[in-house]
């Protein structure tokens, strides 16, 4: 008899949890990325950024907001969100704000399983709480399968960024979409 898979569960994560988000995104930063970039640079990125000071400083960040996706008691995933003015090309109502992803990782064991998809919903109604009219990411030219997960879920390519690790400059697409529930 086959098992059911066990459902995700989506929830936001506060100051006092800085430590345990750290090692998780610090973990999966290097998965994701260690195959295909500098060993230094990724060593460089990761130095700077996933500390347990770094992180507190964002939970604390009233515009932040961090979603962890859990599975089984297990962490799974997680979504780091900025409220903010949208960038050129990302458009929302007057007045209105949007809602950058910044961070958008799922443990590799749960990839292709609907994990990402229960994410992106948290995420979308996050949006919706806050008023925000619009969602918008950056993602790497070399990163095909999060284009087309971004894609599969209504988002488009309106312009291009670079992000800077450790000494690599690369160059990031900057994809959109509005706050209508996901398909
Ligand atoms: C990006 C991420 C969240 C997507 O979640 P996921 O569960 O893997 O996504 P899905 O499997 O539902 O969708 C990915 C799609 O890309 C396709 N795909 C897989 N590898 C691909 C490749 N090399 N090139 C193009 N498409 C690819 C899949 O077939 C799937 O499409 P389908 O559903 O039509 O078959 C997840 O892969 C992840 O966390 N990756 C590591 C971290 C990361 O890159 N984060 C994004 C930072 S911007």
């Amino acid at each position: 008899m086959s098992h059911p898979e066990p459902i995700p569960t989506v929830r936001a994560v506060g100051p006092e949890e800085a430590g345990a988000l750290a090692a998780f995104a610090d973990r999966l930063f290097h998965e994701t990325y260690a195959p295909t970039c500098r060993a230094e640079d990724v060593i460089a990125y990761r130095t700077a950024n996933f500390t347990v000071e770094e992180l507190g400083r964002e939970l604390r960040d009233p515009r932040g907001i961090v979603l962890l996706v859990e599975v089984g008691g297990a962490l799974a995933g997680y979504a780091q969100l900025r409220l903010g003015p949208p960038p050129p090309g990302v458009e929302v109502e007057a007045g209105q704000a949007a809602v950058e992803i910044a961070r958008f990782y799922v443990d590799a064991p749960w990839h292709g399983r609907g994990v990402a998809q229960a994410m992106m919903r948290a995420v979308r109604d996050a949006a919706v709480e806050h008023r925000a009219g619009a969602l918008w990411l950056t993602v790497w030219e070399h990163n095909p399968r999060a284009q087309a997960f971004y894609r599969k879920l209504g988002f488009r390519v309106v312009g291009a960024q670079t992000f800077v690790m450790g000494e690599d400059v690369q160059h990031d697409h900057v994809m959109t979409r509005g706050v209508d529930p996901l398909p």
